[in-house]
Parts: structure tokens; C-alpha cells; sequence
């Protein structure tokens, strides 16, 4: 995948407590953001190799110039929600191969989910809902040249659809970070659409439910430190983690296992405008 083809094109701005920034990364910064980042994820690496399984890869930035989408909190502090940097748009890899069709897309961010469904052939219309007027107002004009695009504001977990309404493709995403508490939401939204859709997913829902079992895994070990020897417990980590796997995955809404691979593979052209 050459994740350049997926760069934005959004020009600089600012409305409300949101901001499109243009930053250039140095060689030295990038330098210096992969050691934290590989820093921080000694913990991650250490929780993979207990349960046995491949370390997450870590973010690693390259030097150049990049779009960023930033937000001032509730504590003046700003955070980016969304960048064009290269981990970024490789995170979006599986629905940039699955748009087909009619796609839904809940957070418009740089629009570079939007984009690049749009540009795509199999792709008949993209239907985008934001909630922030002021993300829509800095990106949506950038957007305009790119017919299939339509863009409404609205609450991801409320807005109304028609009942007939259905999607071939709908991807989830509205989270500012990595986090493993965004499952329960991702369960909320995927069950929303269920029967609304032939494939949806959520931006690195993987990543997060394997996050949760390896916490789970930290606790037992917390919780086992005194009865069982340190060998011991390294022997059953991955039981523990695979048993976890196993309950997150019996817990998450049936309607959440990829549709496609459920009941009815829809037809392309089957859909009722929102
Ligand atoms: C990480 S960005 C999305 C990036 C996007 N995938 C792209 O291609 O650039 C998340 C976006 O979701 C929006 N958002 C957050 N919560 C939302 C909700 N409940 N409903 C709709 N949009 C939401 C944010 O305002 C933000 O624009």
C-alpha cells in the first residue's frame, strides 16, 4: 500500500476549538518522537511476550510535511485527532480495500476516509456524518470537487436513518486515541448498524479488544503474584489471554462479526438514501 496516495489536501484554519494545521517533522523530530514511542511501548512489548504474541507495532513517524486535525480540550490542551502521517492511513488499510458500493463513514476528520472511498470506481456515494460544525466547515469545502461526497451533521449514535436504509460498507470512526474502553462504544455503534449494512468496522477495534485481554492478563498476574511462582504464571499467561479473547468475543454483539461473512451478502446497488 503506498500510503502517500491517501495524503489530504486541506488547507490551514480555525473555528471554535478546532484547527487544520500544516507541520513540518524534521528528521530530528521524527527521530526523537520514534524513541519515546518506542519507550512507551516497553509495557505493550512486555504484556505481548507474556500472552505469547506479536508486539503491536508501534507509530513510527517519518520526516516531511503533514496535515493534522486538533482539538483544545476542556484543559486548554490540544489534541490531535487525525493526521495524514503514515501509521495513520495505514490503520485505515481494511476499509480503504473494502469500500465498495454505498459507503457510510461516521467521523469526517481530514476527510481522508471520504476521499479515498470516493476516488475509488467500485464506489457509488459516500455519506459522511460529523458532529462538529466546526470540523465540517474547515474540511468539508475541501471535499467539494468529489461528487459522490455528501456530508450531514450529526451524532454518529443518534442521527435518524431511514428504516430501509443499507450500506454496503460502513466504517466507524469517531475516537480520538487508542484506547481499550472504545469497544464498548464500537459494540454500540456496529449493533446500531447491523442490519443496516453488509460490512461495517471500527478503526483498529482489534487492536483495542487485544489491549483489553492483556490487561485482563496484568490483573491475574496482580491478583496470582502470591500463590503461584513466576514460572508458573508465565505458563499460563496465554491460556488466560486466549480465554479472554475467547469472552470479549462472546460478548460483543453477534450483529459485530463482520456482516459479510453473516447471513446475506448484499448487492452492491441495494441501498436507501439516508
Ligand atoms: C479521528 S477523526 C476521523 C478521521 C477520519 N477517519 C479521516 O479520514 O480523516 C474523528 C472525527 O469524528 C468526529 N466525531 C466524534 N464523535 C462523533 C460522533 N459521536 N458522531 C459523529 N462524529 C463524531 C470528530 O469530530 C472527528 O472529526
Amino acid at each position: 500500500m503506498d500510503w502517500r496516495r491517501y495524503r489530504v489536501s486541506v488547507p490551514e484554519g480555525k473555528s471554535g476549538l478546532w484547527s487544520v494545521r500544516h507541520a513540518h517533522v524534521s528528521h530530528v523530530q521524527a527521530r526523537s518522537h520514534n524513541a519515546r514511542a518506542e519507550d512507551g511501548a516497553l509495557n505493550e512489548r512486555m504484556a505481548s511476550m507474556m500472552v505469547g504474541e506479536k508486539p503491536e507495532p508501534v507509530r513510527v513517524v517519518g520526516a516531511g510535511s503533514y496535515t493534522a486535525l486538533v482539538c483544545m480540550d476542556e484543559n486548554f490542551v490540544e489534541r490531535c485527532w487525525m493526521s495524514d502521517q503514515r501509521p495513520e492511513v495505514e490503520e485505515h488499510r481494511e476499509f480503504f480495500e473494502r469500500a465498495r458500493g454505498h459507503v457510510l463513514v461516521h467521523g469526517l476528520g481530514l476527510g481522508m476516509c471520504a476521499a479515498a472511498a470516493a476516488r475509488k470506481r467500485s464506489v457509488r456515494s459516500v455519506l459522511v456524518v460529523e458532529r462538529s460544525p466546526d470540523v465540517l466547515k474547515l474540511v468539508g469545502p475541501s471535499l467539494r470537487r468529489l461528487s459522490k461526497i455528501q456530508i450531514v451533521q450529526g451524532d454518529a449514535y443518534r442521527w435518524a436513518f431511514r428504516k430501509r436504509a443499507y450500506w454496503d460498507v460502513v466504517w466507524h470512526d469517531i475516537w480520538p486515541t487508542l484506547d481499550p474502553k472504545n469497544v464498548e462504544e464500537m459494540d454500540e455503534l456496529e449493533a446500531r448498524f447491523a442490519r443496516h449494512c453488509a460490512w461495517q468496522g471500527s478503526w483498529q477495534r482489534g487492536w483495542c479488544e487485544r489491549r483489553l485481554a492483556k490487561i485482563r492478563v496484568i490483573e491475574w498476574c496482580r491478583e496470582k503474584r502470591e500463590s503461584l511462582s513466576t514460572k508458573e504464571m508465565f505458563a499460563q499467561t496465554r491460556e488466560v489471554y486466549l480465554a479472554e479473547i475467547a469472552r470479549i468475543e462472546s460478548v460483543r454483539p453477534k450483529c459485530c462479526v463482520h456482516n459479510s461473512q453473516s447471513r446475506r451478502a448484499a448487492p452492491a446497488t441495494r441501498v436507501v438514501r439516508a
